[in-house]
């Protein structure tokens, strides 16, 4: 099974990155998933329409439209989804119709980024995605891992298994 995981902040060093990068070594080691990370810091998209070359369109293009499904570390700012993050999804359209997407937000703060699930399951629909009905919110961020990279934090520990276990259920029910 092909899955995408789309990293949507643009800050080095983010929270977000290292919740995409435990929850692709968890798809791996439970499920067996052949893991693509379209990372929004790394890939750097222009803003789209300056008419600027961006040189990893078709790459992604093809990382979105090849996977079996999608999942989304998505940080929130400002009460949304970052303008960088949604920067690169406007280059893309036809990629996500009848897709399996996941739903994955992330905030230092106490809220785990639920302004940012509504904008992002929003714009989910918008492009007729297929949204699994199970969500992770991710608070107190910057405090999750340890050294090792464990979390450590008994309401995640407790959620991220089913959210990742229902978001296979829904890709393989679609594939
Ligand atoms: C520009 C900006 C706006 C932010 N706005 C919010 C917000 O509206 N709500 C929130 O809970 N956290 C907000 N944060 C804090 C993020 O939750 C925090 O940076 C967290 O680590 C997730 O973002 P990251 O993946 O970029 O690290 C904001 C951070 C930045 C840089």
């Amino acid at each position: 099974m092909k899955i995408t995981i789309v990293q949507g902040s643009p800050r080095t060093g983010s929270n977000s990155s290292k919740v995409a990068v435990f929850l692709a070594s968890e798809l791996e080691r439970k499920f067996g998933a052949s893991i693509t990370m379209v990372d929004v810091q790394k890939i750097n998209a222009p803003n789209y329409g300056s008419n600027t070359n961006f040189d990893q369109e078709e790459e992604v293009a093809r990382h979105f439209g090849d996977a079996d499904g999608l999942l989304f570390v998505v940080p929130e700012y400002n009460g949304r989804v970052p303008g960088a993050f949604k920067n690169l999804t406007d280059y893309y359209r036809s990629e996500f119709k009848k897709k399996p997407m996941a739903t994955c937000t992330v905030s230092a703060g106490p809220f785990g980024g639920l302004n940012a699930l509504h904008d992002l399951r929003s714009w989910m629909l918008y492009v007729e995605g297929v949204v699994s009905p199970t969500k992770l919110l991710v608070s107190g961020a910057g405090k999750l891992f340890d050294q090792d990279n464990t979390p450590g934090d008994a309401h995640f520990n407790i959620n991220y298994p089913v959210f990742l276990e229902d978001f296979i259920w829904l890709t393989e029910k679609l594939t």
